[in-house]
């Protein structure tokens, strides 16, 4: 693996960068303040090719490869969780598994207004019962000849409220565990489909979740993505990929913190000196930095072998768990170096503990990864 980014990585590098510094840092207070769906922001990151950074130019995306895309999740997320989370779901969630298993027929129909961003994709796979085993999903699908007809509901959906198009999984044979499982392309237009706002989030909270619910929706034929009851190994190849994201967004969020907590102890006069003269806040410092190094690292290696086309199953659920510890440590640890006043939303390390909470509970919990982690570790 090359630690020196190429060309083309540089270049995503600059323009994520001025991007998020441009439009992504002067409204991330006010989208979690305010808890509305970015539409604006999202459509001038699309206008960048961040919404297909790694799907070829041809279906409509940047036609750059993993790593680009970890750079681009790192710079959105380094001002904002709730912007990072919905360009990760449309890359990753949605982009991903068309590209991987769609017809060129969906590829065109489907993947491509998605990829440039003039249609937006949201993950349907959780479900009240159904979230770490997401193989108990009880949505339905049956088929009735010339269509499949699709009951259920789905929570916890990340761009939910404002997405056109949706990758659900259903029971497509019921009693057979994940053997029975398929997945759907569902137009979110489709009578019977409907979208149930949820709010109360403590971070991400720009984020569009929503409820979605299915009541005698009609699934043309065609939509059936990939192979009939095998939806449950798109899932989990979809969410290796997504892992890589994850754990770019949670460094992102744990650099921002650092770096106003760095600002911070170089400016906070305690004693008569700056507190960045203390020991005390030189090791957390110190331990900071050095552990969003270490995350980086992991999760470039991750996305360097989803390049390479190597198994990285283990290493995505590794970068995605350890960037998301290290990511609530260190933005708890910013809190503690700006003192009562990090307690407080006057200042942003409050927002970016709340955001990078969630990096430990989306995607997989932390316990599911170390789960992947032994899996391949004990060769099972
Ligand atoms: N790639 C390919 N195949 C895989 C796979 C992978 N990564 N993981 C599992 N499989 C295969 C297994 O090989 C097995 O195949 P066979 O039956 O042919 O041998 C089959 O799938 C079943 O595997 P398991 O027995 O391991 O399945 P399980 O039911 O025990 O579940 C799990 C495994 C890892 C716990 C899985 O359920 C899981 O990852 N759960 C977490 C769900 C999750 O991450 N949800 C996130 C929702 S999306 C989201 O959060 C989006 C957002 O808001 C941002």
């Amino acid at each position: 693996m090359n630690v020196e980014f190429n060309q083309d990585q540089k270049l995503m590098q600059q323009s994520a960068r001025e991007f998020a510094e441009k439009f992504v840092k002067p409204v991330a207070k006010k989208l979690d303040d305010t808890q509305e769906f970015p539409v604006e922001l999202i459509q001038r990151a699309a206008e960048l090719g961040f919404m297909g950074v790694a799907i070829p130019e041809e279906y409509g995306g940047a036609g750059m490869d993993s790593l680009s895309y970890t750079i681009m999740m790192e710079e959105i997320a380094r001002y904002c969780g709730s912007t990072s989370v919905i360009l990760s779901v449309n890359n990753s969630l949605v982009c991903g598994p068309l590209l991987k298993y769609g017809t060129e027929e969906q590829k065109q129909k489907w993947l491509t207004p998605l990829a440039k961003g003039e249609k937006l994709g949201c993950y349907g796979l959780t479900e009240p019962n159904a979230g770490s085993d997401c193989a108990g999903t009880k949505t339905n699908a049956v088929d009735k000849g010339d269509h499949w007809l699709l009951n259920g509901a789905k929570i916890f959906i990340t761009n939910g409220s404002h997405a056109d198009t949706a990758l659900v999984f259903a029971n497509t044979d019921p009693g057979k565990g994940n053997k029975g499982i398929s997945c759907f392309i569902v137009d979110m237009k489709s009578p019977g489909f409907s979208v149930k706002p949820m709010h109360g989030k403590m971070g991400i909270r720009a984020s569009g979740l929503s409820e979605l619910v299915f009541e005698d929706v009609k699934v043309p034929k065609e939509n059936l993505l990939g192979e009939l009851h095998k939806g449950f190994k798109i899932a989990m190849t979809t969410l290796d990929g997504g892992r890589i994201g994850i754990a770019a967004q949670a460094i992102g969020l744990a650099r921002g913190a650092f770096e106003e907590a760095l600002q911070y102890s170089k400016e906070r006069v305690q004693f008569g000196q700056a507190i960045s003269n203390f020991q005390a806040i030189q090791f957390m410092l110190s331990d900071m930095g050095m552990k969003i190094d270490a995350a980086r690292l992991l999760t470039q290696k991750a996305a360097w072998m989803k390049d390479m086309g190597q198994n990285y199953n283990q290493q995505a659920s590794a970068a995605k768990l350890y960037a998301s510890e290290i990511a609530t440590w260190v933005t708890n640890r910013a809190i503690q170096i700006h003192g009562g006043y990090g307690y407080t939303n006057e200042y942003n390390v409050e927002r970016y503990f709340r955001d990078a909470r969630v990096c430990e509970i989306y995607e997989g919990t932390s316990e599911i990864q170390r789960l992947v982690v032994a899996a391949n570790l004990l060769g099972r």
